[in-house]
């Protein structure tokens, strides 16, 4: 059971629960070995910072004093771990030996036996350099015990929780399709398989290509793990591409080698020892001076250094956790690729996918948008905003350029703009910026440098497309100049209200059709308000129908605005219909849960303003929906839209 309680990217700040215990997703598992003798970091501190761990059920398979404790008193107690435990099958060890001890239904049988909270399948994890014929005949095989392993479960009623592993080594087509058949199966958790090696060599454009056509064809409803991934430098980059979990067996691993990770890439504690402290402030980095941890006896200092290991691991991801929350993940994304040449390889490859991950990412978030460096211009934001450029439903359109230091929202510093002639002021980042919306995120919630020579240039294609694309409407400059002359703000504007005008194209770009008609227009007031002096509320006949909010200047719908959303917006667009038995309690403003959304518009985006329907397509209610239109078709857990108002 997984439900999504914040987002940014593709990122997912979720609950998942197994077995009534719960976990905080993104989160990082950390590698336990199942002989407690060989466990690196103390239990107490594993059991402070992590809710989930991952150990072996093949090596406690085959080691009999473990598997004796595992088999009486259950796998918790023999690694003293509390909540989640997720076990790897002897997959790993497969890739490795190329072979091994146990078969796929065994280590089935034996994980459920043994108490394991989410046990895995005994996938081929085929590494990614072999000929196409062995990655697909692997595949194959992996499939077969996929639906085996389900149906093993489901014969022998097991609780057990499983973990269907995506392969196909560096095939992309073969990721697609392993995602396709695998996500048709009732698996609980998508681990990403046989990536490893890929991060071993740096190549990150293909771990990054692997994960997107994996999540491409996944269920969005099910949790994404990527598989052997455990440094923190890696984190935010899968994290903004939908990985979920992650596991740990770096922290001990770089400790036995006296490597020191940090969430930028690794240092050696050689190297550090003349350090007067270490550029880190956990418990191990506050206690010790490089020197002293340096010159400990080795057994104690590999362990202080996996704890420090352990520390970073987990502060990387609340970070992350934090800048989900934010809504600025791409940042942070973008600064962490710039730790590695390598890393912005696999940044610069997803722009090839944005198609993809726009759908996921928020419509509007709480941080502006901020310009990091020139991958910045291929961000979802910007690449929806281009799209939507085409819902304004243009009469007459002037394209101009404004000076480098106009600031934003350029309207508010520009004068004579006549107020029926769509003015688009070519933008270095943003390609073109209507004047009549330039107030809506994140066309003036954003911070960009000065621009050097190529970045300016970046935009002149599409703003080429689009005149080309909108020939027939573009004004040359004597004819604007004429409407300048007659309608010019100097001039009162006796044609039609400036704001009014203002406010119906910022409708038709966030709800993509005409909601004020030329009746409406007449019709319809604007209010401004007294502190700022910045457009507030639409009013009909004192009531309320939209608020623009501070933030992002989206229009909120008040009852009266849902309503007429509602008429003018063709069914099923900015809908989520809902069942009839919950009917009653959408009208009373509760939140709709996601077990009973029966259809919606399957455009939708993550916090955009909905409709909440029935089948019969009556109002019951409106509010924000927290998931994309596929998602609200997916998801039977958890809240999926949070409700401002009921329609009695
Ligand atoms: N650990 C690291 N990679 C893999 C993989 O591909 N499959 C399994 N089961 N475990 C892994």
């Amino acid at each position: 059971m997984f439900e999504i309680k914040a987002r940014d990217a593709m990122g997912r700040l979720g609950v998942i629960t197994i077995n009534g215990k719960k976990i905080e997703t993104p989160t990082i598992m950390p590698v336990i070995h199942p002989n407690p003798k060989k466990q690196t970091v103390s239990m107490d501190l594993i059991n402070k910072l992590a809710d989930v761990v991952i150990t072996n059920s093949y090596i406690t398979y085959t080691t009999p004093e473990l598997r004796e404790i595992a088999e009486t008193k259950g796998i918790h107690e023999l690694i003293d771990f509390k909540n989640v435990v997720v076990t790897d099958s002897g997959s790993f060890q497969l890739s490795v030996y190329g072979d091994v001890n146990v078969g796929p239904m065994e280590i089935i049988d034996f994980q459920e036996k043994i108490g394991v909270d989410v046990g895995t399948i005994l996938d081929i994890p085929t590494g990614p350099d072999v000929s196409r014929e062995k990655a697909e005949s692997d595949l194959l095989e992996t499939f077969k015990r996929a639906k085996d392993s389900i149906k093993r479960r489901k014969e022998m009623g097991y609780k057990l929780a499983l973990n269907g592993t995506i392969q196909g080594s560096k095939y992309l087509d073969l990721r697609q399709k392993s995602a396709e058949v695998m996500g048709k199966m009732d698996f609980d958790i998508y681990p990403i398989g046989a990536v490893v090696p890929l991060m071993e060599d740096y190549r990150y454009r293909e771990v990054a290509e692997v994960i997107l056509n994996s999540k491409m064809h996944l269920p969005t409803n099910k949790p994404v793990h990527l598989f052997g991934c455990g440094h923190p430098m890696l984190f935010a980059l899968s994290v903004a591409l939908g990985c979920d979990l992650f596991d740990s067996a770096a922290y001990a691993l770089y400790a036995k080698n006296g490597r020191y990770l940090t969430a930028e890439g690794t240092l050696h504690l050689e190297d550090m020892k003349d350090l007067k402290s270490f550029p880190c402030t956990c418990k191990v980095c506050s206690e010790y001076t490089p020197k002293q941890l340096f010159n400990l006896e080795e057994k104690e200092k590999t362990r202080l250094l996996a704890e420090h290991n352990l520390y970073v691991t987990f502060e990387e991801i609340d970070r992350i956790k934090n800048a989900i929350k934010e809504g600025n993940l791409w940042e942070l994304v973008e600064e962490r690729c710039r730790s590695h040449p390598k890393l912005l390889n696999g940044l610069r490859v997803i722009s090839k996918y944005m198609d993809f991950i726009e759908k996921h990412d928020p419509v509007s978030k709480k941080s502006g948008f901020f310009y990091t460096g020139y991958e910045s211009m291929d961000r979802p934001e910007i690449y929806r905003h281009k799209q939507r450029l085409e819902r304004i439903q243009y009469d007459k359109i002037y394209v101009t350029s404004v000076s480098e230091n106009t600031s934003k929202p350029y309207h508010e510093n520009l004068s004579n703009v006549p107020c029926d002639v769509d003015v688009l002021i070519k933008d270095s980042v943003f390609g073109l910026v209507p004047l009549n919306i330039d107030t809506m995120y994140p066309l003036a919630q954003n911070e960009v440098p000065d621009l050097y020579d190529f970045e300016k240039k970046y935009n002149n294609e599409f703003v080429s497309e689009f005149r080309e694309k909108h020939t027939e409407k573009i004004l040359d400059i004597s004819t604007y100049n004429y409407y300048i002359n007659h309608y010019g703000k100097k001039k009162d504007c006796d044609k039609i209200n400036p704001d009014i005008f203002r406010i119906g194209k910022m409708l038709e770009y966030q709800y993509g059709a005409k909601i004020l008609d030329d009746e409406l227009m007449g019709k319809v007031k604007s209010r401004r308000s007294k502190n700022t002096g910045r457009i507030r509320n639409l009013l009909l006949e004192k009531e309320v129908l939209f608020t623009l909010r501070a933030n992002d200047n989206f229009l909120i719908p008040a009852k009266y605005g849902a309503e007429l959303l509602h008429e003018k917006l063709e069914f099923p667009n900015y809908r989520i219909v809902i069942d009839s038995s919950v009917e009653e309690f959408a009208r009373a403003g509760k939140s709709v849960y996601s077990k009973f959304v029966k259809d919606c518009d399957h455009e939708l985006r993550p916090f955009e303003e909905v409709l909440i329907v029935n089948s019969d397509d009556d109002l019951l209610a409106y509010g924000t929906t927290i998931l994309n239109g596929q998602e609200l078709m997916e998801f039977d857990y958890g809240v999926a839209a949070t409700l401002r108002g009921g329609i009695k």
